[in-house]
């Protein structure tokens, strides 16, 4: 009976728990001294032959050239691991893939890990993913491209979970034309500047992807925190809609959150709430501008504290680098921004704790404040240009 028991147990439980690829066991050195590219190759391989796993890195330290996932991969990086990416970019050519649907997809740089045209991958664990960007960024100033640490294209459920990613040669994370994803507990690092300035160092850049929800990080960067782009021109724009950020922690870094510049695809339904922010220079800003085009619509910020912004606090700017050029005719790169809410939020800027600049021809519509306490040393701490609707504390504006 007991025998049985145990059977059953064993059969309910390899159900619901893929099998493990150890990847020392295919060869990978956890002492760090010899590259784990092709031991590291062999176990997704060999996962995805099986038509799933758990491909996993036990505690120690890896070095490798760039890795290729593949669907139904959990990608397992414990407490105690750390893969470090080599740093020779002949390891990273451009790359040319072809998609799913017969589209193909170029990148300047094979990105340290990526993922094209995959379904249900996941990354998780508590260990380290060092992406030893110094010499890339030595290579600057931009706009040189280089290579990005987790790069997801054209995927469905995707899950990151716990990992920290260290000195990215670029964006950090980045994840476009994508749906399902859960970005959950995950820290990045990567320095303030760099020979005096930003390495483009973007901490979470998702573009043209639904159904998004990130918490629970913790982001500092040498450029925005978190960016929400949806990018596409003509009849080939792709929305970026259904996104939830919350219970997360910005420091040092352009944006805490931004939407745009990006906006041609049109950007809608996006909560962002209960984070802090610190020293920050923008707290949160939707930026786009009359080359841009698309509809930025139905943005809730709630209960945020953003404190010591070395810019402005709350920002939605549509003039390309303050650059206002005056009334320009309306077409496809016209840029709307409308409904936007901002609830509760607390905190401290240089310059304008808030500051909406529209277009004289897509004037900022629709805007609410409530019980927002952002202080400014500038003596005019609000600014509007090209609004219409603005209530703040409830006066109309
Ligand atoms: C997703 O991948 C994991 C890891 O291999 C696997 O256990 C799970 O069954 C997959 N889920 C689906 C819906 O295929
Ligand atoms: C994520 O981290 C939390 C806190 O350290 C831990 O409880 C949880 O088991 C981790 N989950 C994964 C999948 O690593
Ligand atoms: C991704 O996950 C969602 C939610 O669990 C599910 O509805 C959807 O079918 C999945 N997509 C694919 C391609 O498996
Ligand atoms: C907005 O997005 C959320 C997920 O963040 C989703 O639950 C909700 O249904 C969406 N609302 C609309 C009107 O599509
Ligand atoms: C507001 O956000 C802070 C910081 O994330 C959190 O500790 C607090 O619980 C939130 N308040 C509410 C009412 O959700
Ligand atoms: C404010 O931010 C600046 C720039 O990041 C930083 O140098 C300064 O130490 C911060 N001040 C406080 C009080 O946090």
């Amino acid at each position: 009976m007991l025998l049985l028991l145990a059977i059953i147990q064993l059969i309910a439980i390899s159900a619901v728990s893929a099998a493990i690829y150890d990847v020392t066991k295919y060869g990978a050195d956890h002492t760090g001294k010899v590259p784990s590219t092709d031991p590291i190759a062999r176990a997704i391989n060999d996962a995805e032959s099986h038509g799933e796993g758990i491909v996993h890195f036990p505690p120690g330290e890896y070095v490798t050239g760039p890795i290729e996932l593949k669907s139904n991969i959990i990608l397992d990086i414990p407490e105690g691991t750390t893969i470090t990416f080599l740093d020779d970019p002949a390891l990273y050519p451009p790359l040319d893939v072809s998609l799913p649907d017969g589209k193909r997809r170029k990148v300047d740089f094979t990105p340290l890990i990526r993922g094209f045209g995959l379904n249900n991958v996941t990354i998780r664990g508590n260990g380290v993913i060092e992406g030893n960007g110094e010499i890339w960024w030595d290579r600057l100033p931009p706009p040189a491209t280089r290579p990005i640490v987790i790069y997801f294209y054209d995927c469905q459920n995707i899950t990151l979970k716990n990992i920290t990613v260290r000195n990215s040669p670029m964006f950090n994370v980045n994840i476009g034309w994508s749906d399902y994803i859960v970005i959950d507990g995950i820290t990045i690092r990567n320095p303030e500047s760099y020979h005096g300035s930003g390495p483009n160092t973007d901490g979470i850049n998702l573009y043209s992807v639904t159904k998004v929800h990130v918490m629970n990080v913790d982001v500092a960067t040498g450029d925005d925190c978190l960016v929400l782009d949806a990018w596409g021109y003509n009849k080939d724009r792709v929305p970026t809609h259904d996104v939830l950020i919350e219970n997360s922690y910005m420091s040092i870094g352009h944006s805490g959150v931004g939407i745009g510049s990006i906006t041609a695809g049109g950007i809608r339904n996006v909560t962002i709430r209960n984070c802090v922010f610190d020293s920050v220079c923008r707290g949160v800003d939707i930026r786009s501008n009359n080359e841009r085009g698309g509809v930025v619509e139905d943005i809730l910020y709630q209960n945020l504290t953003m404190r010591n912004c070395t810019w402005e606090g709350i920002s939605i700017n549509l003039i390309k680098d303050y650059n206002d050029k005056g009334r320009q005719p309306i077409g496809d790169q016209t840029p709307f921004v409308r409904n936007i809410r901002y609830e509760n939020i607390r905190g401290d800027a240089e310059r304008e704790a808030i500051y909406f600049y529209g277009l004289p021809e897509a004037p900022i519509k629709n805007v609410v404040l409530e019980n927002v306490d952002m202080r400014s040393k500038k003596p005019e701490p609000i600014l509007l240009r090209n609004t219409k609707n603005i209530v703040i504390n409830g006066n109309r504006y």
